[in-house]
């Protein structure tokens, strides 16, 4: 096989294994649903509404609907909306905000101030996390989407666990250890060296310390028995873990431990799927990457698309059929579009190492050709020795039948000899 015959097979093996992404809305420029009332303030915001300023960070998705969160900036009413999975039409949908307008005024503190990481629970429970503003402390807010999106708990973080001062922190992602007896939520501020757990049962915040450390992102495998926290960091390509037992250990430290490098830094967006494949998203890259968590670590790159100049170009989530769903920012240009794409993830294909890495696949593919031309040239060389040896003895046969009747004519010879 030559090395182009083996880049063919191996590109033909890569298409066979790229997720299949179909694109379900598209938006030159999002809007949202602006109430219809008479409320002159939010009139005013929509005037103040600029669609550029939309970053998508976060996404959660429970039954029809999917959950987005945006950076708090300039020309942004609402940091927290939600669409249909499915549009009956193909107008794309507008931002709808959640749970409604009355949750997201500026400077009230018993509303949200700026949604980040969120994340859905088995139960139908919607977690946010709410940065708050230079007058609202940090919270965590959960809505019972079960129950008309209702307000089920609000916990406003203790100054001990999450500071005050609003630049002392930056909360960022959340995850959900869902276990028999609770529910516990690890969420990341990227200003503090330490994981902040929150329970459910208790309704009560603490800190784990880990020394040295800050995080970006966050991921949890699915295996309960020996669960996994994942840890990517700002400014870095390390990822780290942690068992969550150590989280339970209130005010203590954990030690982390390294996993791996990846090629790029910041990873700002990691999800585990029920195989143990992580998915994983960088700042300023238009490609996401994968690893099997269960194996040693080993990136492979998952979906790659064009330029997009992002930021933040993907955010992405799973549903509970294994679809991955993911939104796709392109600000090429001046404009700023946007994808909703989704896909099945099929696990039976992935195993071969789907796209990723085909550099690695292509040199361990062209190190096979050598090591086959090597065997040919063996067996070339031993089939030559075998043949020259066999004409060689063939030949020495051939000399000795031939030698056989002169000796039987001499011996004839001699008889005769004798006779006579
Ligand atoms: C991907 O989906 C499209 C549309 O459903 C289909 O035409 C195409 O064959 C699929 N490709 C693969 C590799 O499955
Ligand atoms: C990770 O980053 C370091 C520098 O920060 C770099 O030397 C290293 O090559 C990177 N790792 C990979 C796998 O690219
Ligand atoms: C992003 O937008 C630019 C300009 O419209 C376009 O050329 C490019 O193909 C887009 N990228 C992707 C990945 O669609
Ligand atoms: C992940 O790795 C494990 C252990 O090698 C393997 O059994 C499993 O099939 C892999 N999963 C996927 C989706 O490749």
């Amino acid at each position: 096989m030559s090395p182009f015959l083996a880049a063919i097979f191996l590109h033909g093996l890569c298409l066979a294994n790229a997720v299949n992404l179909t694109t379900v809305y598209e938006w030159d420029k999002f809007d949202f649903v602006w109430p219809s009332g008479t409320d002159t303030s939010i009139g005013q915001i929509e005037q103040n509404f600029n669609p550029k300023q939309v970053e998508l960070q976060y996404m959660a998705v429970f039954g029809e609907r999917l959950y987005l969160s945006m950076i708090l900036r300039p020309g942004i009413p609402a940091t927290l909306v939600w669409m249909p999975k499915r549009g009956t039409s193909t107008t794309p949908p507008k931002l709808a905000p959640f749970p409604s307008w009355n949750l997201h005024k500026k400077d009230n503190c018993d509303s949200i101030q700026w949604a980040n990481g969120l994340e859905t629970d088995t139960d139908g429970r919607l977690w946010v996390i709410d940065q708050g503003s230079n007058n609202c402390p940090s919270k965590i807010w959960i809505f019972n989407l079960l129950n008309n999106d209702k307000t089920e708990r609000v916990h406003q973080f203790p100054p001990l666990v999450v500071s005050h001062s609003d630049s002392e922190r930056l909360l960022l992602d959340i995850v959900l250890d869902e276990t028999p007896d609770d529910s516990l939520a690890y969420i990341a501020d990227l200003l503090s060296e330490h994981i902040i757990v929150y329970s459910r049962k208790t309704d009560k915040s603490w800190t784990i310390t880990t020394p040295w450390m800050r995080w970006y992102s966050l991921a949890l495998s699915p295996n309960r028995e020996a669960r996994q926290l994942y840890l990517g960091r700002y400014g870095w390509n390390e990822t780290y873990s942690v068992s969550v037992s150590e989280l339970k250990n209130q005010g203590g430290s954990a030690a982390v431990k390294f996993i791996g490098n990846w090629a790029e830094h910041n990873l700002y967006r990691m999800v585990i799927d029920s195989a143990n494949v992580m998915y994983a998203a960088f700042t300023n890259q238009n490609y996401l990457s994968k690893w099997n968590v269960s194996q040693p670590f080993r990136e492979q790159r998952f979906h790659e698309v064009g330029i997009l100049n992002s930021g933040w170009p993907f955010t992405f989530a799973l549903d509970t059929s294994g679809n991955f769903w993911m939104t796709q920012r392109n600000s090429t240009g001046g404009e700023t579009k946007h994808k909703l794409r989704t896909g099945t993830l099929r696990p039976a294909l992935e195993t071969s190492g789907g796209c990723a890495n085909l550099a690695e696949d292509y040199r361990k593919s062209q190190s096979l050709v050598t090591i086959m031309i090597w065997l040919l040239v063996f067996f070339v060389v031993l089939s030559c020795s075998v043949i020259v040896w066999l004409t060689l003895r063939m030949r020495r046969m051939q000399t000795s039948f031939r030698q056989i009747p002169m000796e039987n004519k001499g011996e004839m010879n001699v008889l005769l000899e004798t006779k006579h």
